[in-house]
């Protein structure tokens, strides 16, 4: 689990975040939604050690990873995995070195070991055939993947990925995030993804963080999104005719199929009941 406790950064006299507390539960995929510019790229990069919070603490499995030095932080780094936008492979190298290139930096064990650790990664995202090829040579979805493989490779407790299904088509976008989905759960990961994708909100959402900014507005699951009030996660979920038609929809099977009930209790006051105008 991770925990963010009052996170405060800003950038010269901009604040960014301004005070936001969250909580990133374990062995689920967590979403920070909110449209561009609300914070969820400064967010994730706090909670990774990339840019240091002004004010706040972050705590990664009860450590408080903000009071670490840098020697404790390299111990928690070396159990996080990223996906970072656009998978950011090293074009000069095949689909194998790159996911290798983790194992070389950090790993122990033989070269044996690490490229049978390589092959069943690669496998793992279906992408064994493809070991030889470097990333010019095949596609969006392909490339995403050799950057899952990448971030999985070295085993981590925590998974990032900041808008994975940035530039893939819808059906590409489903694959990639069932394929997300089924490494943290067969792995118990904690994984944290960054993303305005509403098919990934309403398909992956047990936990869902609306960031609006740089705020937190709302939390919940994607069962309880569909019963919220609030207005300005309304707007951003579901913003076309369309959409609100597909919410209603979501609503009467959810009331009939009694899943709802169980898990009303979400919505509390100072839960988006302080709603901006
Ligand atoms: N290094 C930086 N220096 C100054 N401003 C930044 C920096 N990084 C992000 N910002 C600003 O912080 C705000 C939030 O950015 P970001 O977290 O990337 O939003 P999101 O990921 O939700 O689209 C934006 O206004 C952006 O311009
Ligand atoms: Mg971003």
């Amino acid at each position: 689990m991770i925990e963010l406790q009052d996170i405060k950064k800003g950038f010269g006299d901009k604040e960014i975040l301004k005070g936001v507390s969250a909580v990133m539960e374990s062995g689920k995929v967590n979403l920070i939604i909110g449209s561009s510019g609300s914070g969820k790229t400064v967010m994730m990069k706090c909670m990774v050690g990339l840019i240091e919070v002004d004010a706040g603490i972050i705590k990664y499995d009860g450590q408080n990873f903000s009071g670490m030095d840098n020697q404790q932080r390299k111990e928690i780094r070396q159990k996080i995995g990223m996906l970072f936008q656009g998978s950011a492979l090293f074009d000069s190298m095949t689909v194998e070195q790159n996911v290798m290139f983790p194992l070389d930096m950090f790993g122990t064990g033989s070269y044996r070991d690490k490229k049978k650790r390589v092959a069943e990664c690669l496998e793992r995202v279906n992408l064994k055939d493809a070991a030889k090829k470097f990333p010019a040579e095949i596609s969006g979805g392909m490339k995403k993947r050799v950057g899952i493989a990448r971030a999985i490779v070295l085993n981590p407790k925590y998974l990032f990925c900041d808008e994975p299904n940035s530039g893939l088509d819808p059906q590409t976008s489903l694959l990639i995030d069932q394929l997300i989905k089924e490494l943290t759960l067969e792995y118990n990961i904690t994984t944290v993804i960054n993303t305005h994708d509403m098919n990934t909100v309403m398909e992956s959402g047990d936990h869902i963080v609306y960031m609006y900014q740089g705020q937190k507005q709302w939390e919940g699951t994607n069962k309880d999104i569909v019963f919220s009030n609030d207005q300005l996660l309304n707007d951003f979920i579901f913003a076309s005719e369309f959409l609100r038609e597909a919410k209603e929809m979501r609503q009467t099977e959810l009331y009939s199929s009694g899943k709802w009930k169980e898990e009303t209790k979400r919505e509390a006051p100072g839960n988006g009941g302080e709603q901006k105008k």
